[in-house]
C-alpha cells in the first residue's frame, strides 16, 4: 500500500511517502523552497517524495492530511464568536484564511494531486503527532504524551499505545487538554514577549533559561493552575492569543511582568532589564518541565510503561525531555527526529496505514535521514567553475584529512548522504569544528551564525564514549540519539569542552552510533586518535534567517558566504581560492 502524508498551512509543510508499511521518503518544503518554515502547500515536497519513491499520483492508495480541517475550524470560528465584538480584528483573518485553504482541503489535495477525493483522508492532529512518535520507535508497548500549541482543539493528549510485529497496532489517546489551555502557547507567550519569533524562536527562550534564575517562578504559576483531575488550566486574563491574532499576552500579563522586549534591541545580560528577561525565561522553563514532568509521572503511574514516547513541539525541548526521563519514572523516552508538525506528515501516513487501513506493523528504520541525497560530484563542479581549490579522495584520507582540518582550528562545512527530517542537523548537513575553546563558539557565531551570544552549540560523540564526558541517566544514551535530552557536561571536561558547554554546564549532546552515520563515526574516531577526544561541535550547516541546506549547491554558496574554511560533500573536499590552506596546498602541488 502506497500512501502520501501531507502536513501544511501552519508552520513548517512536509511530504512523506510510506510504502508497504515503511517511510522511504520524507523532507520539509522549507528544505526545497529555501525559504525558512514554508508553510505553504508543499507542492515540490511532494513532488520530490513521489519522484523518490518512483510513483506517479494515481499510483497513491491514500493521501492523508495531518488535521481535521472543519475541527479546526470550528475551534476558530468558535473562538472568535465566544470572543465577539474584541475578536473582531482576527475573525476575517482567521475565517479567511481558514475558509481559504484548510476547510476545502479535500478539494485542494484532489485537484493538486489529480487523485479522487475518496482516497484523501485526514487523520487528527495529535493522533500523527503520537503515530510519528509511537509507530517510528523500537518499543512494542509505550505511553504516549503529545503537546504542542494547538492542532484542531487538542494542545495536550496522553494515552498508549501497543504494536505487535507483524500484528495490529494500536494507539488509544485517552485524555486531552483543549485550546485555548495549552503548555506550548504559554510557552510561546513568553516568547513573543520576549522579543522573539512565535514557532519559531521557543528554543532561544531555552537558551536563555541557561543565564537565569527562575526566581518568578510564583507569578509564572500564577498564569498557569493546575486541577484536580491533573491536568492545568491558564487563567485567560493574562492572555491575547485566543481573541486575537495581533497579540498574545495582555495589559494584565505586562503588569505582572513588567516591559516586554524590544525585538530590535540586543539582550545584554549584564543590564537589569537583560537579567529580568533571563530569569522570566528560566521561571517559564521551570514550570514547563514542572508540568510536564508530573503529567508524565501519573501517566507512567496509570499505565505501570517502562517506555515513553513524546511528540509534538514542546518535544523539541531537550531541558524539560532530560528531566521527564530522569524524573518520572520511565526507563526510556522517545522523541522522534520531528516531534513538531513537519513530522505529522510521516505520522499521518503511518497512522492511516498502521490504524485506519489496519495493516500489519513494521519496524521503521531508526534514523532521521529521510530526504535528498548530496551529490559530491556536483560540488566540485560547481566549485571548479568558480576557480576554487577541488580536491576528491577517498574516504580514508578524507576522514583523515578532515580531521586534520579540525585540529588545526577550521571550521567544516560536512554533507553528507541523505537530509534530515526535522529541524536538527544530525550529522549529514552540519557545520563542525573542534570543541574545546569559548573562541571556536564565537567565532562561529560571529562568522556563521550572525546570532545571539547565548545560544549553546551542541556537542556530537560515539555513544559508546559518550559517559566519560556526560552525565547521562539510564536511557540518556537514546534520548539523546536525535539530540532531544540536554545533560550535564561532567565537570571535569567542561574546561576541555567550552565551546559545546552552556553557561549552566549542560550541553544538548548527540550519541552517535556508528551504524546510523558512518563517516561522521569515523571522523570521530580520527579526532579522537589525534586530540584524545572524540568529541566535535555539531551545528547546522546554513546560514541565519535560512533554512539548512540541502544540494551541495546550497552547501557551495553558503561556504562562500561565511566564514566556513573547508566544505566537504562526499568525497570531494573545497577550500577557498586565495585562503592560506588553499595557497599551501597549490604551493605544495
Ligand atoms: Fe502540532
Amino acid at each position: 500500500m502506497k500512501i502520501l502524508g501531507i502536513s501544511a498551512h501552519y508552520h513548517d509543510a512536509a511530504a512523506a511517502v510510506v510504502v508497504d508499511g515503511v517511510p522511504v521518503c520524507a523532507v520539509q518544503e522549507e528544505r526545497l523552497s529555501r525559504r525558512k518554515n514554508d508553510a505553504a502547500f508543499p507542492l515540490s515536497a511532494i513532488e520530490w517524495c513521489l519522484d523518490r519513491a518512483g510513483l506517479e499520483p494515481e499510483m497513491l492508495d491514500a493521501v492523508v492530511f495531518y488535521e481535521r480541517p472543519m475541527l479546526k475550524f470550528e475551534r476558530i470560528l468558535t473562538c472568535a464568536l465566544r470572543a465577539f465584538p474584541r475578536s473582531w480584528r482576527m475573525f476575517p483573518k482567521a475565517t479567511k484564511n481558514a475558509l481559504g485553504e484548510k476547510v476545502w482541503m479535500r478539494g485542494i489535495i484532489s485537484s493538486h494531486l489529480g487523485v479522487p477525493g475518496r482516497k484523501v483522508l485526514f487523520a487528527g492532529h495529535h493522533q500523527s503527532h503520537a503515530a510519528a512518535s509511537f509507530l517510528t520507535a523500537p518499543a512494542e508497548r509505550a505511553a504516549i504524551l503529545t503537546t504542542d500549541g494547538v492542532g484542531e482543539w487538542a494542545t495536550m493528549t496522553a494515552g498508549s499505545g501497543v504494536r505487535q510485529r507483524g500484528g495490529a497496532a494500536s494507539i488509544s489517546l485517552l485524555r486531552e487538554i483543549r485550546f485555548p489551555h495549552s503548555l506550548g502557547m504559554l510557552y510561546s507567550t513568553f516568547t513573543a514577549y520576549l522579543g522573539f519569533h512565535v514557532n519559531e524562536d521557543e528554543y532561544k527562550v531555552m537558551g536563555l533559561a541557561g543565564y537565569g534564575c527562575p526566581v518568578l517562578v510564583d507569578k509564572v504559576r500564577r498564569l498557569i493552575r493546575r486541577t484536580a483531575d491533573g491536568a492545568f488550566a491558564l487563567d485567560l486574563d493574562y492572555f491575547d492569543y485566543h481573541t486575537t491574532a495581533a497579540r498574545s499576552y495582555s495589559s494584565r500579563f505586562v503588569d505582572l511582568f513588567g516591559p516586554p522586549r524590544n525585538p530590535y534591541e540586543p539582550i545584554d545580560l549584564q543590564s537589569d532589564d537583560g537579567k529580568r528577561f533571563a530569569d522570566i525565561a528560566a521561571s517559564v522553563q521551570r514550570v514547563l518541565e514542572d508540568t510536564l514532568v508530573d503529567i508524565a509521572r501519573s501517566l507512567r503511574r496509570e499505565t505501570g510503561l517502562r517506555d515513553l514516547c513524546l511528540g509534538g513541539g514542546v518535544a523539541l525541548n531537550g531541558v524539560a525531555n532530560a528531566r521527564i526521563l530522569a524524573e518520572a519514572g520511565f526507563e526510556r523516552v522517545f522523541v522522534p527526529p520531528a516531534p513538531g508538525d513537519a513530522g505529522c506528515a510521516i505520522g499521518a501516513a503511518l497512522y492511516a496505514d498502521r490504524i485506519h487501513f489496519r495493516n500489519s506493523d513494521r519496524d521503521v528504520p531508526d534514523h532521521p535521514f529521510w530526504g535528498p541525497a548530496v551529490a559530491g560530484d556536483d560540488l566540485a563542479r560547481v566549485a571548479h567553475e568558480d576557480g576554487q581549490h577541488v580536491e576528491q579522495m577517498d574516504d580514508g584520507a578524507l576522514i583523515e584529512q578532515t580531521a586534520g582540518d579540525l585540529m588545526e582550528g577550521r571550521i567544516v562545512g560536512w554533507m553528507d548522504g541523505a537530509l534530515e527530517f526535522g529541524p536538527r542537523a544530525l550529522g549529514h548537513r552540519s557545520i563542525l569544528a573542534a570543541p574545546h575553546d569559548v573562541e571556536m563558539r564565537d567565532r562561529i557565531n560571529r562568522e556563521i551564525k550572525y546570532r545571539e551570544q547565548f545560544r549553546p552549540f551542541a556537542p556530537g560523540v560515539p555513544i559508546e564514549a559518550a559517559g566519560r564526558y556526560f552525565e547521562l541517566p539510564n536511557g540518556g544514551t537514546r534520548l539523546a540519539r536525535f539530540m532531544s535530552g540536554v545533560f550535564p557536561v561532567r565537570p571535569e571536561w567542561r574546561s576541555r569542552l567550552a565551546a559545546v558547554t552552556h553557561v549552566d554546564g549542560t550541553a544538548r549532546v548527540q550519541t552517535l552510533e556508528r551504524q546510523m552515520a558512518p563517516r561522521l563515526y569515523a571522523l570521530l574516531e580520527e579526532y579522537e586518535k589525534r586530540s584524545g577526544v572524540p568529541v566535535l561541535l555539531n551545528t547546522s550547516l546554513n546560514l541565519a534567517g535560512e533554512p539548512i541546506v540541502n544540494r551541495a549547491v546550497e552547501g557551495y554558496s553558503t561556504f562562500l558566504r561565511c566564514g566556513i574554511d573547508v566544505l566537504v560533500a562526499e568525497q570531494t573536499r573545497v577550500t577557498k581560492r586565495g585562503s592560506l590552506l588553499a595557497k599551501r596546498k597549490e604551493d605544495v602541488a
